[in-house]
């Protein structure tokens, strides 16, 4: 396929090609040029305490084991080389090996091949190697609890890729000593018939369609305007290499439209120790209205703790893993409300989260009409000079109600899908620490 993804972005005037959400081709590029190359996001380190733990995922549309060995945290495909079956069927468990149902081949925790039934006859067979014959390994990193696996031996590493977005991801996972955990009472699968763009492109800049879409179910339950109030003071958008996060400096915001007084008590009495570990700019970012997407498919909103990943499994399909991330030393009471505010809210039955399900479905089906493809959408909103006068790290907008960080996830996509190999993809430099106040 001859592919030119500048004519389907322009992320300057801000308008996208509607084929990009539902074209089989679009999706394959996509696959092998955004999927196989980017540091995605497998597992938080809360989840593979012990070794022998594991669980499954998917990178792309890869199946994928992720598992704790004594040496550390592998990944690697979850389909037998033999021929091709899933090796390993459950969701998460303890194991000391994966066997596959179909010869009985058996993998190590780090996915080498250890033995299969009469393997005198392999051993005895000329050129055969156990070792070039195990699960194919990723590569893997951490960032302060969250892991990432990439398939691209060529890619930059995870701290490149994050840059200096890292410096705005410790307002959640460094707040508190100890870090943070994944809930295990706090996750949930779901799948929407939607393309996985529309979910990101939500979470990465869109806060206008909160006081829309959501407006039906948050009121009646947490009062005028939902409790939510967004304007375009003292809120930003930040991007760093098609990661970005909306946000303004509210402290409580996302956290109170949960209706729950006793976290609004919790978080009151641990403002001043996380202002002293932040800055008090990045401590306002701790519970505020706001939301983010990592670059492709990883998001979260901070103030609710809940973290999602939008598994591509087809052009118009997408499975939603979502789980609660709550401080590690948050007392138990309270990372329970946490867990069933969140579940309240952006769970598959929340009342916020099925509005956008809802719409990201319609979105990607009326985009496939033979007239409709035809005009381009509009990400036209707000354009703002760059303020690198805030001192802050990345690059940075005034105003919450805007397009920017969308137009800099599609140059982002664009930039990926159009590069034949790394070395036609250039990342942000880094910054290092930004300042800590914004005048
Ligand atoms: S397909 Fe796995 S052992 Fe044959
Ligand atoms: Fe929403």
């Amino acid at each position: 396929m001859t592919f030119n993804a500048s004519s389907y972005v322009d992320p300057e005037f801000g308008s996208v090609d509607r084929r990009i959400f539902w074209s089989p081709e679009i999706y394959e590029l996509e696959l092998e040029r955004i999927f196989a190359r980017s540091w995605l996001f497998v597992a938080h380190e809360s989840q593979l305490e012990k070794p022998g733990s594991f669980l499954t995922t998917y990178m792309g549309q890869d199946p994928v084991i992720v598992s704790r060995d004594a040496q550390g945290i592998n990944v690697f495909l979850n389909s037998c080389p033999h021929r091709g079956n899933r090796v390993c069927f459950a969701d998460s468990g303890e194991s000391r090996q994966f066997t596959c149902n179909y010869h009985g081949w058996a993998f190590g925790l780090d996915g080498a091949l250890k033995r299969m039934p009469k393997m005198g006859i392999y051993k005895a067979t000329p050129g055969f190697r156990m070792e070039d014959w195990g699960l194919k390994r990723a590569r893997v990193a951490s960032y302060k609890g969250l892991v990432f696996a990439n398939f691209d031996e060529a890619a930059p590493s995870l701290d490149e890729w994050l840059g200096d977005f890292r410096w705005y991801l410790d307002a959640v996972l460094d707040a508190e000593d100890g870090g943070t955990e994944f809930l295990p009472g706090g996750a949930t699968r779901s799948v929407l018939n939607c393309n996985w763009k529309f979910p990101a492109d939500n979470f990465v800049g869109d806060i206008y369609h909160a006081l829309w879409t959501h407006l039906g179910g948050a009121e009646p339950t947490l009062g005028p305007h939902g409790g939510v109030k967004v304007e375009n003071e003292r809120s930003w958008h930040v991007s760093v290499n098609g990661h970005g996060w909306e946000f303004n400096d509210s402290f409580y915001g996302n956290a109170a439209t949960m209706g729950d007084r006793e976290v609004l008590r919790y978080m009151r009495s641990r403002q001043e120790a996380i202002t002293k570990r932040l800055g008090e700019f990045r401590a306002n970012m701790w519970g505020s209205v706001a939301s983010s997407t990592i670059f492709p498919n990883f998001s979260f909103l901070p103030g609710y703790f809940t973290f999602r990943t939008f598994q591509p499994k087809g052009p118009t399909r997408t499975e939603i893993h979502a789980w609660t991330l709550v401080p590690r030393n948050m007392p138990d009471e309270i990372k329970d409300r946490f867990r069933r505010g969140s579940m309240r809210t952006f769970s598959p039955g929340g009342i916020l989260e099925m509005d956008d399900g809802e719409n990201w479905e319609h979105s990607t089906a009326v985009n496939a009409g033979w007239v409709t493809r035809h005009q381009r959408l509009c990400y036209a909103m707000n354009p703002q000079d760059e303020m690198a006068e805030t001192g802050l790290a990345g690059n940075v907008r005034a105003g919450q109600l805007s397009d920017f960080n969308q137009r800099e996830f599609y140059r982002q996509w664009m930039k990926m899908m159009d590069a034949s190999s790394w070395q036609d993809i250039e990342l942000a430099p880094v910054a290092g620490p930004a300042a800590e106040a914004v005048e």
